[in-house]
């Protein structure tokens, strides 16, 4: 909310926030109207466009009441976890085209866009083999992790997203494995650690590893390995300074975490989606509709540490009923057996 409200091409009209007074002291700061209730704002005729920041389980139905009052939405990611609101959305923003983006910052990020730039240009020609590495730092408040979907769809998304960035292909199977080495996480029947391996139609295979901590600092790094060679994006640490003695070279950490890492990048999104709003412009849509192919991804993902077997991206929709906790409305009642050979 700071980046707007430092951004000449765009005003803050309204904070909301269902805790009344965090609402209020933040509006304060930034010089705008505060509310409890969303649909102060959404019902507001000075209102182009609202972002929505709030906790992961709240996105639906706000996105879908904004978009039916004619409002632009940007979103932080995820638009839902069930594929049904998810499709809904989409063909929501299809239908009205209203302005809408969500929120996956590493798209914008300067490190990340050249790494992509050198895979779209040929740099490495074919793309053969991406492994990502996405470990979070410090571990998130309990509070947070038990409304975020579990690890699968609160952070494997992102490195699914980048991916699909880099290659522009979507993967036939996935594979993943899980290990919870926390406690309270374990005790929300989550995991704290995976490795997910995935294959695509082209031959390209893809392996991301994905924690919730890391003792060292933010740790995001990318590697693509091609037919002609291999371009990779590394960590950004804390100053460029080594310090070299007998004991060996003492370089700085990386970022701290998320913020650190993506200042630049999270006012950005929001700037892209502000000129988006003033041109009255919509995302291609591949674009918009590439939520649902990453959705898919996610939950075979999920699945496949679930069942303990790979699991193809066509059989996802018969297993959903093992992530029945993703749904606002559960399916009907599972199949007898389960073939994930399919
Ligand atoms: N893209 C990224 O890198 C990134 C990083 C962090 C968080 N996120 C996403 O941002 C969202 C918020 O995460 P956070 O870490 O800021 O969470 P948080 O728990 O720190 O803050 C959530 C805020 O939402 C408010 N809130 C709760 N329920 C609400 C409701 N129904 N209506 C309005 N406000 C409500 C809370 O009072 C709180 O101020 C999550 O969905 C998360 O997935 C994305």
């Amino acid at each position: 909310m700071d980046a707007i409200a430092s951004m000449s091409k765009a005003s803050l009209q309204w904070l909301v926030d269902t805790d009344a007074a965090h609402a209020a002291s933040c509006a304060k700061r930034l010089g705008c109207k505060d509310s409890a209730v969303a649909a102060d704002c959404f019902s507001d005729p000075a209102v182009d466009a609202v972002i929505i920041a709030s906790v992961t389980n709240s996105h639906y139905s706000y996105i879908k009441a904004a978009l039916l009052a004619g409002k632009a939405v940007y979103t932080e990611k995820p638009i839902s976890h069930d594929p049904a609101e998810l499709l809904e959305i989409v063909e929501l923003a299809e239908s009205t085209r209203l302005p809408f983006m969500v929120g996956y910052q590493r798209r914008i990020d300067k490190n990340f866009l050249e790494l992509q730039a050198q895979c779209a240009g040929g740099a490495v020609g074919q793309l053969r083999v991406i492994k990502c590495c996405s470990r979070d730092n410090p571990l998130p408040p309990l509070e947070y992790l038990r409304v975020s979907g579990g690890i699968f769809c609160d952070m494997l998304c992102h490195d699914i997203d980048m991916i699909h960035f880099l290659s522009n292909q979507v993967p036939l199977e996935m594979y993943a494995i899980g290990h919870c080495y926390n406690a309270d996480i374990a005790a929300m029947n989550d995991i704290d650690t995976v490795v997910v391996s995935m294959k695509f139609a082209s031959g390209l295979m893809a392996t991301v590893d994905v924690s919730r901590t890391a003792s060292y600092g933010y740790d995001q790094r990318v590697e693509v390995f091609g037919e002609l060679g291999m371009v990779s994006a590394h960590n950004v640490q804390e100053n460029t300074v080594v310090v070299a003695t007998e004991r060996g070279y003492v370089a700085p950490r990386a970022q701290w975490s998320f913020p650190q890492r993506y200042q630049a990048a999270y006012p950005s999104n929001v700037s892209q989606f502000a000129d988006l709003v003033r041109d009255k412009a919509v995302e291609e849509p591949a674009i918009l509709r590439r939520h649902i192919d990453l959705e898919r991804c996610t939950a075979a993902a999920e699945l496949s540490w679930l069942l303990g077997t790979p699991v193809k991206l066509d059989s996802v929709d018969g297993l959903r009923h093992h992530l029945s906790h993703h749904l606002s409305t559960p399916l009907a009642a599972p199949p007898p057996t389960v073939d994930t050979a399919a």
